[in-house]
């Protein structure tokens, strides 16, 4: 049977490389991307490398969208195996990037793609997960949203100040607890995968991770077995070697 992913703003870094190594792994991949000469594109280029990929329209502050990307899924597979969502934008730098910079309108709009979008699209595909045998849903969160990192002076987040980003990212964590929650006791796992600091456009191309790098926890996550963990943050531990991974608080 066809197993199915559908991954957010996968026209590009971290969420491409994921669509491209699940497909790479037999998955059929459903490449959500808002822009449709961009997603479009990216499926493409996936196919050509032997994926099966789809192109589905999907801006995750747009609930038209939302709903017209989980009717498409029912009707072409009438069910969602696995759900990533790695839609995100950081909001730029504001002021002196100090917390007293932030701008409420920045504020919301990085929370309308981070936050609420993904609420509304794992509500939307919640349906289409049920139907599946053991979803797993990923949320593509940040170790810039721990709170303990950022309160530890000796840490590499001290310097950083910006509330818009990395409180998207808490909240996301948070998300991903209670969803874990209410799947508790069912086959369906819930996890948040910290890909580490990649380069992709959102930094600007400064991460010292590669995409390739990046997107090994998410699909670690969303191929969990049955015995792996829910309700968890887990991935590229700063300081660590290329390859140490571990849970995150
Ligand atoms: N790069 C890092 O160092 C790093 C570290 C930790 C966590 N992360 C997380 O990793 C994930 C992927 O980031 P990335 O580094 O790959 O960033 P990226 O290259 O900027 O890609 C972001 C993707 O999200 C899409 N997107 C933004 N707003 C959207 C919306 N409203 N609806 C649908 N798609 C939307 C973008 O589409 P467009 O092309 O149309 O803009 C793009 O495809 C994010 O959740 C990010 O927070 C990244």
């Amino acid at each position: 049977m066809t197993t199915t992913a559908l991954i957010t703003g996968a026209n590009k870094g971290i969420g491409y490389e994921t669509a491209r190594q699940l497909a790479a792994r037999g998955t059929t991949v459903l490449v959500g991307a808002r822009n449709p000469e961009l997603g479009q594109a990216a499926a493409d280029k996936l196919i050509v490398g032997g994926a099966a990929a789809r192109f589905v329209q999907l801006d995750v502050t747009d609930e038209v969208s939302i709903t017209r990307a989980a009717a498409r899924i029912r009707e072409e597979f009438g069910k969602l195996d696995i759900l990533i969502n790695n839609a995100a934008i950081t909001g730029g730098l504001e002021g002196d990037g100090k917390a007293s910079s932030t701008t409420l309108a920045t504020l919301r709009n990085v929370y309308e793609t981070n936050v609420f979008g993904v609420v509304a699209v794992t509500n939307a595909m919640l349906p289409l997960l049920r139907e599946a045998e053991a979803a797993r849903i990923v949320n593509v969160s940040s170790e810039v949203g721990s709170i303990s990192l950022a309160l530890d002076p000796d840490g590499p987040f001290w310097g950083m100040g910006a509330i818009s980003y990395p409180s998207s990212k808490t909240a996301l964590n948070m998300i991903t607890a209670q969803y874990a929650k209410e799947f508790w006791d069912t086959p369906i796992k819930v996890n948040a995968a910290n890909p580490g600091y990649t380069a992709t456009d959102l930094n600007g191309h400064t991460g010292f991770r590669t995409p390739e790098q990046g997107a090994e926890p998410i699909v670690h996550l969303a191929t969990l077995p049955t015995d792996g963990p829910t309700g968890r943050l887990w991935g590229y531990v700063w300081g660590a070697g290329n390859s140490e991974y571990g849970a995150l608080a």
